[in-house]
This record gives structure tokens, sequence and C-alpha cells, in this order.
């Protein structure tokens, strides 16, 4: 069911009686706080720069400056971004629902700055350096253009997933569990092509779960899902929380 605008009754009342809700967010969830999504052909980061260029091992191994510099100017970026009113939505609904799984491909900390307490970093955090050699997070402020490890002298590279590295075993262990246990999933700001992020839809479909995507485009995989909410997820997700409110809490919401 594809929906321009408006909540389907039958997903608020989903949504209401949820025992647990896990949540898979893309990089289109931070777009309203001006941070570039991936793919998008005209402001997407992967548009100025080509990936392989700067987001593998063997590109860091070659150029560890360009890389380097690349992600503080990311860095740079997302520090001077605030969180979005879906990212506080979500954070809103943590509140509201029994178990809540927020599982995010973003490396940009909004999510946890809107106020999310648990959230599973599938791909690592832009803010956080490790050791390449031990794989220890280590003091990222120590150091100049080219960073070194203070206990073992290794260079120290940013704390994210390259392409062609494994997912962190915990998180990937944790979001397999959230959306195998789950009985509603949302799947929002992500274009669903990236595996194996993309994979847990199926997962929790499998499991029995209510199936939603959020996404102005809806992806190539929006005939899996159960309910498609078409538009920003700065817009859809406070409509989502209004709705939830609303049953919870019929005479507040006459009265506000
Ligand atoms: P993409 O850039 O692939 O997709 C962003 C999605 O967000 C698209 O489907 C857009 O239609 C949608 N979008 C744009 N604006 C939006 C808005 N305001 N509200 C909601 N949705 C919006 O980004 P991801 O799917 O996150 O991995 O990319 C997945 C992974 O690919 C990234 O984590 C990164 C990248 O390579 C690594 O770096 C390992």
């Amino acid at each position: 069911m594809a929906t321009p605008c408006a909540i389907p009754e039958a997903l608020a009342a989903s949504l209401e009686t949820a025992r647990h809700v896990c949540v898979l967010t893309g990089a289109g969830v931070s777009a309203e706080s001006g941070v570039p999504t991936f793919r998008d052909a005209r402001r997407g980061l992967w548009a100025k720069y080509e990936p392989q260029q700067l987001a593998t091992p063997a590109a860091f191994a070659a150029q560890p400056g360009l890389v380097w510099d690349w992600y503080r100017w990311r860095r740079g970026l997302v520090a001077a971004a605030e969180p979005n009113a879906g990212h506080r939505a979500l954070a809103a609904l943590e509140q509201r629902v029994p178990v809540f799984t927020l599982i995010t491909q973003n490396v940009d900390g909004l999510h946890q700055r809107a106020g999310n307490t648990a959230v599973i970093e599938f791909h690592g955090n832009l803010f956080v350096d490790r050791c390449v050699a031990e794989g220890t997070v280590v003091d990222g402020t120590l150091g100049g253009d080219l960073p070194r490890c203070p206990a073992c002298g290794a260079a120290t590279r940013p704390g994210v997933v390259w392409f062609g590295e494994a997912i962190p075993e915990a998180a990937l262990q944790a979001a397999y569990g959230a959306a195998s246990d789950c009985d509603m999933f949302m799947s929002i700001g992500t274009s669903s092509l990236v595996y194996p992020a993309a994979g847990l839809v199926d997962i929790a479909r499998e499991g029995g779960a209510v199936t939603v995507e959020v996404n102005p485009q809806p992806t190539d995989e929006r005939a899996g899902f159960d309910y498609v909410l078409i538009g920003r997820s700065g817009a859809v997700l406070p409509k989502l929380l209004e709705s939830v409110h609303e049953r919870q809490c019929p005479q507040q919401s006459e009265s506000t």
C-alpha cells in the first residue's frame, strides 16, 4: 500500500499495539539536517567522489592523507549540523514503544544527539578513531594530519565500515536479533541497496513483522513492504508519532 502522506488507520493501530519496533535508517534521515546522502544524483557524496578512491582499506593504504582530509571534511559538516524533525520523532517514538531498536547505517551520531538511547551503529561512527593494527579506539585529538596510535605507533583510521569490510560482529548480531524479534519493522531514508542492512527487512518479514518504508522516492523494494509512506522523514515521522499520540491520549489530542 503506497500512501502519499496520511498515516493509514491500520498502521497507526499496529504501531500503537506493537511490542517491539525495529527501525533501520539511512542517509535520507539526515538529508534535512544538511548532510548529503550517498546516491542522490545531484548532491550525493558519491556523485562528487569515487567511493573506491576514498572508502576502502586499499585507498587508505595508498593515500591516507587524502582519505583523512575527506573524513575531516565530513566531520566538520556533521559537527555543524543539527538533528531534524525526523530524528526527534524517532527519539520520541522510543519513549512510546515497549521495546524500540534503532539500527542506523549513518555514521553521523545525529540519532544519539536527538535523544535515542540504544543505537546500533551498523557502519561505525565518523567521530571514532581506531588503530589499524589492533582495532582499538584511540584518542583522535592526538596527532597531526596522519595520526598514530599512542599505544603501538601504528596508523589510526576513521572508525567507519569501508567497502569490502565486515560489519562489526556485535552490531550484526544485535541487528539480526532485533529484526527477527520485532513485530514492526521500518526502513527509513535508505536506498536499500547495501547489504547486509538491506536484508534486515526480509528477516523481519519472515518473523511476521508489519513492514513500513518511508522515503520520498520509494525504492525497488517497495513492493515487499506492507506500507510505503511517501515523503521526507522530517515530515512523515512527526505525523506517525502524532497518530500514535492521538490513539494513546485521545482527549489530550482533541484539546491541543
Ligand atoms: P543512499 O544515498 O543510498 O540513499 C538515501 C535514500 O534516502 C534514498 O532512497 C533517497 O530517496 C532517500 N531520501 C532522500 N531525502 C530523504 C528525506 N528527506 N527523507 C527520507 N528519505 C530521503 O544512502 P543509504 O541507503 O544510507 O555505506 O546508503 C547505504 C550505505 O551506502 C551507506 O551507509 C554507506 C553507503 O555506501 C558505507 O559507507 C559502508
